[in-house]
C-alpha cells in the first residue's frame, strides 16, 4: 500500500502541473481531495490493513493529504493572482497629474514668424558656420585689410584668421559660391560681438540675413520686400523710412526705420525721443562681392539685408531689458 500512496503522490504532482486554469484546478481538487476523491479512498483502504501496518500507513497517508492540500492552495493563489489585479494597483479613476509642457522661447517665436513671412515671399532658408574665417566674415565681403570698417564690429578672434562670425553676411558668400543665380535665400543664425553686456546689447544674438541675386534686381524691389515684411511683422499702421548708410558689401546702402511702436512716433525712452526705430541694414550687393563669388556684375544685380531678432522681440513684448531673454528664469519665460 505504501507504493500506492507514493504513486498517488506522483500522479497528483503531474496532474497539478497541468492544472493551468482555476477550472482545471477545481477538477483536480475533486479528484484527489474531495470526500469521494482518491485520497479519501486510500483512507478507506486503511481499514482493511493489519494492525501492525496501520500506524505507518496512517502517517504517510496523513502526510500525503496535507502535502496535496498545501500544493493545491499554493497553486490556487498563484492562479488567482494572475487573473485578478493586485490590491495595490493604481486607481484608474484618479485625475491625471498634469505634466508641464514647455513653450517656445520668445526669440524663437519671432524667428519663426519672420521666417514664415519671407518663405511666403519665395525665399528659401540656408545656414552656415558660427566659427568663420576672416575671409568669409570680412575679406570676401569687401572689407579691405586693416580698413576701419572692421571696427564697426567688435570681433571675438579665435586665432589670427579664425573668429566667431560677427554677422550672418558670410553665409551670403557661402551660398553664392555653391549656387548660380537666381538666388533668393534668408539665412538665420547666431552671431557674436565683443560688446559690453547691457540692457540693450548682448555678446551673442540672432540675425536674419536676406539675399536676392538675379538679372535685373532693383533697389525698388529691396524696398518693396522690406516694407512688405515690416507691415506683416510690425503691423500695417507703422510708417517707415529709408536712410542712406554704409556697409562695405553693399552699394548703395540704406537703413530702414519704422515708427516706434511703443510711442507710435511721439517720442519715448525706447526710441530716444526720435519717434523712429532702426530695424534693418540693407543695400545693393557690391560688385566686388559678386566678383568674389564668380558672378558677373555686368550681368547680375542683387540686394541684401540683415537684422537682429532680439530687439524686435523685446520691443514687441514691452520688455525693457534684453538680458532677461537669456537668463532662463522660467517665471519670465512662462509669460510668452
Ligand atoms: N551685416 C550687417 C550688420 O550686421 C547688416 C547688413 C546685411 C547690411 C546685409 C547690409 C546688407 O550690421
Amino acid at each position: 500500500m505504501l507504493e500506492t500512496i507514493e504513486q498517488t503522490k506522483q500522479q497528483f504532482l503531474l496532474d497539478l502541473s497541468q492544472s493551468d486554469t482555476l477550472d482545471k484546478l477545481e477538477q483536480l481538487r475533486i479528484a484527489y481531495l474531495a470526500r469521494s476523491g482518491r485520497i479519501a479512498a486510500l483512507f478507506e483502504g486503511l481499514k482493511s490493513a493489519s494492525v501492525a501496518d496501520k500506524p505507518v500507513l496512517g502517517k504517510s497517508l496523513n502526510e500525503l493529504r496535507s502535502f496535496a492540500q498545501s500544493q493545491f492552495e499554493a497553486r490556487k493563489s498563484e492562479l488567482d493572482g494572475a487573473s485578478k489585479p493586485k490590491e495595490t494597483s493604481i486607481d484608474l479613476t484618479l485625475p491625471g497629474r498634469p505634466r508641464p509642457i514647455g513653450t517656445k522661447h520668445p526669440v524663437m517665436q519671432s524667428m519663426e514668424e519672420m521666417k514664415r513671412i519671407f518663405v511666403s515671399m519665395g525665399f528659401s532658408i540656408a545656414s552656415g558656420p558660427e566659427i568663420e574665417s576672416d575671409y568669409y566674415n570680412f575679406g570676401a565681403l569687401n572689407f579691405p585689410p586693416d580698413h576701419p570698417a572692421r571696427d564697426m564690429q567688435d570681433t571675438f578672434f579665435i586665432s589670427k584668421d579664425v573668429l566667431l562670425r560677427t554677422h550672418t553676411s558670410p553665409v551670403q558668400i557661402r551660398v553664392m559660391e555653391k549656387q548660380k543665380p537666381p538666388v533668393r535665400v534668408i539665412m538665420p543664425g547666431r552671431v557674436y560681438r565683443n560688446e559690453a553686456i547691457s540692457a540693450r546689447s548682448l555678446v551673442m544674438f540672432y540675425q536674419i540675413e536676406g539675399l536676392y541675386v538675379d538679372k535685373g534686381v532693383t533697389f525698388s524691389e529691396l524696398k518693396g520686400t522690406l516694407v512688405s515684411f515690416a507691415k506683416q511683422f510690425y503691423g500695417s499702421n507703422s510708417k517707415y523710412r529709408f536712410r542712406p548708410s554704409f556697409f562695405p558689401f553693399t552699394e548703395p546702402s540704406a537703413e530702414m526705420d519704422i515708427t516706434c511702436y511703443i510711442c507710435s512716433g511721439k517720442g519715448c525712452r525706447v526710441c530716444k525721443y526720435s519717434g523712429w526705430l532702426e530695424i534693418v541694414g540693407s543695400g545693393m550687393v557690391h560688385p566686388n562681392v559678386l566678383k568674389n563669388v564668380g558672378y558677373d556684375p555686368e550681368l547680375y544685380t542683387g540686394f541684401a539685408f540683415g537684422f537682429g531678432v532680439e530687439r524686435p522681440t523685446i520691443l514687441r513684448h514691452g520688455i525693457d531689458d534684453i538680458r532677461l531673454l537669456y537668463e532662463n528664469d522660467v517665471r519670465f519665460l512662462r509669460q510668452f
